[in-house]
């Protein structure tokens, strides 16, 4: 068993510029990997790029450029923006890299010194513009190949296959039996369903004549690798399967199996519940070095896909310059059930960062700081007195929304676990109404209770800080500060009463200044 967590995204086609549905997936994974160093957990969070195939092939044709410098210029665009986003990942996978090379070159050669791959011809029909091979699925309504494929013909030609279909019964039982394979479930009735219509082998080669963009096969040099069972490799070939020492990589057997791939839904049938897993079987992964699958769904525009041709894609670094990182790091994260689809909205952004952040978690910690500073000269005194929604906070709310954040987050429900911290801070925003400490302030008398109600607060806010770390790591660090705790947010730390008698908050400055909509231009 491996003794650290291991979380990967899928690896980005560098043949075009990030759009916000790989920004979410980074976000999304970024803060998984978060939470298990806010537990004080080993985690290891490898991303990357996919630099080989058709796509980066023909958009470096266009521009004119080699497809490595292509690749390159297109890499530069993601990890600027990881950059700007606070991806803190611990591996950088890019398939050009000559450690991948080899790994992939050294499975390629073993899966064919072990008869698991053959060379065979097929004749079928190809479209020219398109450069692949064109299967009944292809064909429209009328049983032909549409206008979009341009010139169709009918070529043979030989390639290289890896023997799929007789793993097919293996695959079916090891869905059956392992419930965590794929997350959420739906999908893995879906994957199942695909792979028991599964037939034929995967054909793993490309002639250079029409794709010279790849790795070459070693036991057929006219020959590059398809760009799938090479990008799938990166999974392991950066976590130092194979590794000959050296190579500053992780060790394989501290991180093997991934805790989970993060991937989109349109990637699982047939890339990952289908080829990667059976290139593992047949490498010889035994079961339980099966990796999971946490299967994300998507972002749409306006109730559409996002593509490049309809040209609704939305600029996550000009979203980043409007908004911030936080803002939208916290919008992709509140805005989506893991799993399932949704639907992009600046205003939605707006509106939840004003209504969630700004006016609920920064307007809890500005009065509690400003009222602590102008009744209590900022000093904490942890009185015990004996009232009803103070205790109900104590022993209630808290408790409740920790433990639902801590169920939400185990689960990968990043929104939910959202939902419990926000929840809390809106407690004891109406705490603040319903007892109007301004009024106690007023008389002498109630001096313990104002005490006990802005302990209260202090430390519920400390919490929250902490909950919020994985999705909003500067803010939760900036809410520390004004509290003047010195250490760092550790979840450990999510009980009641840390906060000692005696503790000196700091002055108030705002964390979540309020967001409004751009100018209209023109
Ligand atoms: O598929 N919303 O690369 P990619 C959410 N190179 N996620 C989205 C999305 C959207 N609108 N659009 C794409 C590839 N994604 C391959 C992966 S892995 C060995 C190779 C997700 O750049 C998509 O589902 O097209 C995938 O997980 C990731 O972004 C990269 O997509
Ligand atoms: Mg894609």
């Amino acid at each position: 068993m491996p003794d650290c967590t291991f979380y990967t995204t899928a690896i980005d086609y560098t043949n075009a510029a990030p759009h916000i549905g790989h920004a979410y997936e980074k976000v999304l994974t970024d803060v998984l990997t978060r939470f298990e160093r806010l537990r004080a957990r080993p985690v290891f969070f490898l991303t990357g790029v996919d630099q080989h195939g058709q796509k980066v092939q023909q958009s470096a044709e266009k521009e004119g450029l080699s497809p490595q410098e292509f690749a390159d210029r297109c890499t530069v665009q993601f990890i600027e923006l990881w950059k700007k986003l606070g991806i803190h990942y611990d591996g950088w996978a890019a398939t050009t890299h000559p450690i991948h090379k080899r790994v992939v070159q050294k499975i390629l050669q073993r899966l064919h010194d072990e008869g698991q791959l053959y060379k065979q011809a097929h004749r079928g029909f190809y479209s020219v513009r398109q450069e692949q091979f064109l299967t009944d699925k292809e064909r429209n309504e009328a049983g032909e190949f549409g206008p979009e494929w341009g010139q169709v013909v009918e070529l043979e030609e030989e390639n290289w296959y890896f023997k799929l279909s007789k793993h097919r019964d293996w695959l079916l039982n090891h869905i059956d039996t392992h419930d965590r394979f794929v997350i959420p479930a739906f999908r893995k009735s879906e994957l199942r369903n695909a792979v028991e219509k599964l037939s034929g082998d995967l054909c793993i080669s490309r002639p250079k004549s029409r794709l010279n963009w790849g790795i070459e096969l070693p036991f057929d040099t006219e020959y590059v690798t398809y760009v799938w069972f090479d990008a799938l490799i990166n999974y392991i070939s950066f976590a130092g399967y194979f590794s000959e020492g050296g190579e500053n990589l992780p060790r394989f057997e501290s991180l093997w199996p991934a805790a989970a791939h993060v991937i989109g839904k349109d990637i699982l049938i047939p890339a990952h519940g289908i080829y990667w897993t059976i290139m593992l079987h047949g490498m010889g992964f035994p079961d339980l070095q099966i990796p999971s699958f946490l299967v994300h769904g998507w972002w749409n525009i306006g109730g559409a896909k996002i593509s490049k041709s309809l040209g609704n894609t939305v600029d996550p670094n000009v979203l980043v310059e409007r908004y911030g990182a936080a803002a939208l790091r916290y919008y992709l994260m509140a805005d989506i059930v893991t799993g399932k689809d949704s639907d992009f909205s600046e205003e939605r952004l707006r509106g939840r960062y004003n209504d969630e952040l700004a006016n609920n978690v920064g307007n809890l910690l500005n009065r509690t700081l400003n009222m602590s500073a102008r009744y209590k000269g900022s000093v904490l005194r942890n009185i015990a007195v004996d009232h009803e929604l103070l205790h109900s906070l104590a022993v209630t709310e808290f408790p409740q929304a920790v433990a639902a954040y801590f169920a939400a987050m185990g689960d990968y429900q990043v929104d939910a676990a959202l939902r419990a911290v926000i929840g809390l801070a809106r407690f004891c925003n109406q705490v603040i109404e319903s007892i109007a400490p301004w009024k106690l302030a007023k008389d002498t008398a109630q001096s313990d209770l104002l005490d006990a109600v802005l302990y209260h607060l202090a430390e519920s806010i400390r919490v929250v800080a902490i909950l919020l770390e994985p999705v909003l790591p500067d803010a939760a660090r900036g809410i520390f500060r004004q509290l003047q705790i010195n250490s760092e947010p550790q979840l450990a730390d999510a009980v009641w009463g840390v906060l000692l008698d005696g503790h000196i908050l700091g002055a108030p400055t705002p964390l979540f200044p309020r967001l409004e909509a751009p100018a209209e231009v023109g």
